[in-house]
């Protein structure tokens, strides 16, 4: 199979050249992030807080989070319901960062991201794919930027939504989850060892694509 893995910290561009390359190839794009964002949804409805580990173990049991198609954008359901619209603000970012460390949470998405790249060819993305969702993936891709430019982009990104924010609180947010992803016990953020490395601090997103495109041949 020839899935494509692709890792970094967040606001690195994953998505974006993830949907850009799944496109060009006709891979079907997976959006790993999503699942731990909806299953952060659901801990926040539960009234959980992200230090409660045990409670976080035993509600993820009745999450019940799966992915379909429709129009060509992937939709991540939480127990029936599409929850797109809902797992983008800074709270779910966050608390995703922190039920992610939870081995039962993890075991569980990995499965069903396991199962969807044995269906078909996938681009996915999120924190440990290359590692260990996908370790035989013939293509992996370590994207990452400086904390700046990220910091930036997603300034832009909330901006153009209309959010109004402080570019200082965005980086000092994204430290911090890069932080807690990369030092967690389970399944950090890493390179694998066989994945190449691309810094797209002062690449466009076009010279990006194509250079994944150019790597996974
Ligand atoms: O990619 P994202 O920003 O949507 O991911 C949200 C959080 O989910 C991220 O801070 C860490 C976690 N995550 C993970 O632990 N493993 C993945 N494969 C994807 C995301």
């Amino acid at each position: 199979m020839g899935n494509i893995a692709i890792d970094g910290p967040a606001g690195a561009g994953k998505s974006t050249i993830a949907k850009i390359v799944a496109k060009k190839k006709g891979y079907i794009y997976v959006d790993t992030g999503a699942m731990y964002r909806a299953m952060a949804l659901f801990m926040i409805r539960e009234g959980i807080s992200p230090e409660e580990s045990d409670k976080i173990e035993a509600a993820c049991e009745n999450a019940d989070i799966s992915i379909k198609y429709e129009n060509d954008e992937q939709v991540v359901t939480l127990n029936g319901e599409n929850v797109n619209g809902l797992i983008r603000t800074e709270e779910v970012s966050k608390m995703a960062s922190s039920v992610s460390v939870n081995g039962k949470v993890r075991a569980k998405l990995v499965a069903l991201q396991q199962k969807l790249a044995k269906e078909t060819d996938v681009v996915m993305d999120g924190r440990d794919i290359g590692t260990v969702v996908l370790p035989d993936a013939p293509c992996k891709i370590y994207l990452t930027a400086s904390d700046d430019v990220r910091a930036k982009r997603r300034f832009d990104e909330l901006t153009a939504k209309g959010v109004e924010c402080d570019i200082n609180a965005i980086k000092k947010d994204i430290i911090e989850r890069d932080h807690r992803d990369m030092t967690r016990e389970i399944s950090p953020l890493k390179k694998a060892d066989d994945a190449v490395f691309v810094d797209c601090s002062s690449m466009t997103i076009e010279e990006v694509a194509e250079k994944v495109i150019e790597i996974a041949g």
